[in-house]
């Protein structure tokens, strides 16, 4: 279901783990003057439980339910939502994903994640072993899922949160037109 002319565009942000989909959609919602969905954030409220909780006690398989029931029900929300870096492993999410444009994928390096989330404790697919290592796998399975979901794909390794959020801006008015 696509947007009808006249509403506001609010775009749905993917990428792994770290690389500022949450930061940089509530700057972006602060901009369009709309609200913002962190996935993530709105699975725990659902749940009464974190995310390392419900990893631990319910298993990831149970986690990916959670995440693609939310999905389907933040999608129809006017606001800017950020995602959790795994919700393109699942093709139902992705087709869900690709009817509602635009993507923007928030591409960053391994090794830049990696200095940027390593000992985050809230985030268990990283909670042991080597970061970089994990993420590295991460990239080469999830790569070409965000690539296939996305309308923009912005590589921001070097790229401040202001400046990806202005970009994001600058794409959301060509968009429009
Ligand atoms: C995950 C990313 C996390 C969270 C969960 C699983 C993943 O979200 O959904 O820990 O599979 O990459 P962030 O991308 O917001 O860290």
């Amino acid at each position: 279901m696509g947007k009808e002319m006249g509403d506001q565009v609010t775009p749905i942000l993917v990428g792994l783990m770290g690389s500022g989909k949450s930061s940089i959609g509530r700057r972006l919602a602060a901009h369009l003057e709309t609200g913002m969905v962190d996935l993530d954030h709105y699975i725990v409220e659902k749940a009464g439980r974190s995310i390392p909780e419900i990893f631990a006690e319910l298993g990831e398989d149970a986690f990916r339910d959670m995440e693609s029931e939310a999905l389907r029900e933040v999608l129809s929300k006017p606001a800017v939502i950020a995602t959790g870096g795994g919700v393109v492993m699942r093709e139902a999410n992705r087709v869900l994903l690709k009817s509602h444009p635009p993507v923007i994928w928030l591409k960053c390096s391994p090794e830049s994640l990696a200095k940027r989330i390593d000992g985050d404790s809230n985030r268990p697919l990283i909670a042991a072993g080597d970061t970089l290592k994990k993420l590295q796998e991460l990239a080469e399975i999830r790569y070409p899922l965000y690539e296939a979901c996305s309308d923009l794909i912005l590589q921001r390794d070097h790229m401040k949160r202001s400046e990806a959020a202005d970009a994001i801006v600058l794409f959301l008015k060509q968009w429009n037109q």
